[in-house]
Parts: structure tokens; C-alpha cells; sequence
């Protein structure tokens, strides 16, 4: 991703001459010795820094492709959805001492040169990893419906130097990313946060390539505290014409990994016939 041009033309050059790193954070040992006014100085540069370097990340962020169907088109789950509460599942070095990333990678056989989609991908856990894994041949496209979040991984795959990570905003009826452009989507722990999940799984359908893999994560727990039941996921896809191909128990209390293959030609079903799942046991 490019650097914004306010970032680098203007404010490094003034942030050099008060001691900020590249980052904007000022030097504080040199800081220190020029009192308080300079400090006070560095501290409003810094806040410009941070405030332009928003603003062009902002810029840069939008969606990757026009409206699919509307949300009132299809039915509303019946059950309870929960609310975005976090950009992210929880503590890196937790997920990484479980090799979280790993056990999906090698069971959605992912590969370098793919195009994988990292779907509600919040601070990056999976986005950063995803992209030393496809390498320089492939990318992620790194989605999600807050534009916030992804302007906090620009800023993080930036000071990686990951070069082929995408940013794609999204409806939450709708991914809003372009046709046959993936590989593969994973949708980890986010799948209970998604409002309209019969509209958002019809709407993600074209941006699937011809035997592209559906890889979702979540735990067996009522979808209003932050899981899915595997009996309830399965019913919601099966309902948009998703297919059922195999569910793996991740090692390390992670949940499971469900994945599904998407409808393809004749399988694809009208919006209008698509009927929502019953409240079930354990959805509550
Ligand atoms: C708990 S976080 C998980 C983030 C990341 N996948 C991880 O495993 O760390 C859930 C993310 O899903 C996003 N989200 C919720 N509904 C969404 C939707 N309809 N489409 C795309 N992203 C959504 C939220 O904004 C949030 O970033």
C-alpha cells in the first residue's frame, strides 16, 4: 500500500526537525533536553501526524465493488446477533502459542500465489499472518464493515512493509469485493456479528472463484456470546445454498473450523426463496 503523500512529504519532514520518528513518536531522550515548550511542540506534531496520516489512510479505504442485493430482499436471522465489540478474538501470543493460524492454513490448504480473503478481519491477526504465508505471487484482501479498523491495519501492515494486503470496506448486508477475485475466504470468529447473514453470504458468492473454500471459525456457544452453534451455522448456510464440506475441532480450546463450498450456477437460490433458519437449542 502506497504511503500517503501528506504522511511523507510533510509531516516526516517536520517531525524529523522535532525529533519524531518515522512513526511520529518523538525521540524523548532528545526531547527531554529541551524542556517543556518543545515538548509541548512535539506532542501537537505528533497529533497532526497521526491526524493527516487518518485522514489519507481514510482516503484509500472504500469498497472494491458496487452494491450487490439489498438487505430487505432477504429474510432476517431469527435468532440473536451480536454486537461488534472488539477488532479483535483475543491476545496474539495466545492464538500463536495455538497455532491458530497455522492449523487453518494447512486444513484450507492454503498456498503462496492465492488470493484469500480475510473476512471481518478487524485488527489483522489473520490479515498479517495470511500475507507471509501467500507471499509476493499472492494477496489478502483484508475486509471488514468498519472503516476504523482497517485504517488501524493500513497503519499496521505499513510499518510490516506488507506490500500485498488489500483493504476492502463492507455493508454488513453485503462484502461489497469484486467478482471472482478469491481463492478462499476466512470468516474467524466474526460470523455471530454479521447482521444480515443470509444477504452477506448470497452477496459474497460472485467475489468466490470456481472451487473456492468457505472457512469459518467460531465457538460452540449461542450466537449472543460470540459463538455459533455448528447445527445453526450449517442451517444458515445450507439455506443460501452453501454446501457442507467438512468440520474440523481446532487444537488449543480454538473452536471449530467449518468448511463450506459455495453454490455454484443452479444451486445459487433466488433471495425471495430463501427461508431462515428456526430459533434452535443453544442459540439463545
Ligand atoms: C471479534 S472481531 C474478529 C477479528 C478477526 N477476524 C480476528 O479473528 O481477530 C470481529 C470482526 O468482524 C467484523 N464484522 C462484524 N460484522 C461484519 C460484517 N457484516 N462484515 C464484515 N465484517 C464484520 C467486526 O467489525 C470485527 O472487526
Amino acid at each position: 500500500m502506497k504511503l500517503p503523500v501528506t504522511f511523507n512529504l510533510v509531516d516526516i519532514t517536520v517531525g524529523r526537525h522535532l525529533g519524531l520518528t518515522r512513526t511520529g513518536q518523538p525521540r524523548l531522550n532528545q526531547l527531554r533536553m529541551l524542556g517543556r515548550p518543545v515538548m509541548a511542540l512535539a506532542r501537537a506534531a505528533t497529533l497532526v501526524v497521526a491526524f493527516s496520516a487518518t485522514r489519507a489512510y481514510s482516503a484509500d479505504i472504500g469498497y472494491l465493488a458496487p452494491p450487490g442485493v439489498a438487505a430487505n430482499e432477504f429474510p432476517s436471522p431469527q435468532r440473536p446477533v451480536a454486537q461488534i465489540a472488539s477488532p479483535r478474538r483475543s491476545a496474539e501470543e495466545h492464538r500463536d502459542a495455538m497455532d491458530e493460524a497455522g492449523q487453518i492454513a494447512r486444513l484450507l490448504e492454503l498456498k503462496p500465489g492465492m488470493t484469500v480473503g480475510d473476512i471481518g478481519a478487524g485488527s489483522g491477526y489473520h490479515t498479517v499472518r495470511l500475507s507471509h504465508l501467500v507471499g509476493t505471487a499472492g494477496s489478502v484482501v483484508a475486509q471488514d464493515v468498519r472503516r476504523d479498523y482497517l485504517i488501524e491495519l493500513a497503519r499496521r501492515t505499513e510499518l510490516l512493509k506488507l506490500t500485498n494486503v488489500k483493504f476492502a470496506l463492507g455493508e454488513p448486508h453485503d462484502p461489497r469485493l469484486p467478482a471472482s477475485s478469491l481463492d478462499a475466504a476466512i470468516l474467524v470468529h466474526m460470523y455471530h456479528e454479521i447482521a444480515q447473514p443470509y444477504a452477506f453470504l448470497y452477496n459474497l458468492t460472485p467475489a468466490l472463484k470456481r472451487g473456492a473454500r468457505v472457512g469459518i471459525v467460531d465457538l460452540e456457544l449461542p450466537t449472543s456470546q460470540h459463538g455459533t452453534p455448528i447445527e445453526l451455522l450449517r442451517c444458515e448456510l445450507s439455506a443460501v445454498g452453501y454446501r457442507a464440506v467438512t468440520t474440523y475441532k481446532l487444537a488449543g480450546g480454538g473452536g471449530y473450523l467449518a468448511v463450506f463450498s459455495p453454490p455454484e450456477g443452479a444451486g445459487r437460490k433466488s433471495p425471495r426463496d430463501i427461508v431462515a433458519c428456526g430459533d434452535r437449542a443453544g442459540t439463545r
